[in-house]
């Protein structure tokens, strides 16, 4: 029996990724359990939805704080005394400062709507449309301290069509990230990812 991993989830809006975490969880499919999930947005969706399943879940304002950096601290200092092993990022919309990752050394994933390194940042379902790409898809990777820069971890891929818009290429991402973001935690609940400079392994067993 693998050991069930302690996760903190940071949370900006919708929410379907912690949902995507959460059901994964409660169908006996992840070895894990969400200690705590944390938003910098009083009215994410996602604060309800971890409520609605029982889940700690808190806004952190961040304009109670002086900087950026005592305010990842801050979330540091309440991932740590509520156990976290591994943070998830789900849709957090803000950038975490060093401070933060050394906290959490390579404890920190992310998932993107895009095929890192292409498309970084925000509206990347938009930018690879408008660029014509004919392959876009998701990435789940360790978080560094650049923009969507760290290690990745595993990317599944999603033709773009003809016809779509950003949004209809988003929704057939976020098909394939609900998918992977479970399985990546779990991965690593396993104790199965390996890190060696950029490059991730991850046994197969
Ligand atoms: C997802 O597309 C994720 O890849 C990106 O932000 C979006 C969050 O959606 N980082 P949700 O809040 O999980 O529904």
């Amino acid at each position: 029996m693998p050991r069930i991993l302690p996760l903190g989830v940071l949370v900006s809006g919708r929410g379907s990724n912690l949902e995507a975490i959460i059901r994964a969880i409660e169908e006996g499919r992840l070895p894990a359990r969400i200690n705590l999930v944390l938003s910098n947005k009083k009215e994410a969706r996602a604060l309800k939805i971890a409520a609605q399943h029982g889940i700690p879940a808190e806004f952190v304002d961040p304009k109670a704080y002086p900087d950026r950096e005592s305010y990842d601290l801050a979330l540091a200092a309440r991932l740590k005394e509520a156990g976290v092993e591994l943070v998830v990022l789900a849709g957090f919309m803000r950038i975490l400062s060093p401070a933060f990752l050394e906290q959490f050394p390579l404890k920190v994933i992310n998932i993107h709507p895009a095929l890192l390194p292409a498309f970084p940042g925000v509206e990347a379902q938009r930018q690879a449309v408008e660029y014509g790409v004919k392959i876009s898809g998701c990435t789940v990777h360790f978080v560094d301290a650049g923009v969507d820069t760290g290690p990745i971890i595993a990317q599944v891929p999603v033709t773009v069509e003809d016809n779509d818009t950003p949004e209809t290429l988003a929704q057939r991402i976020l098909e394939q990230e609900h998918r992977l973001l479970p399985e990546v935690i779990r991965w690593i609940a396993e104790g199965r990812v390996m890190v060696k400079g950029r490059r991730v392994y991850v046994r197969r067993d």
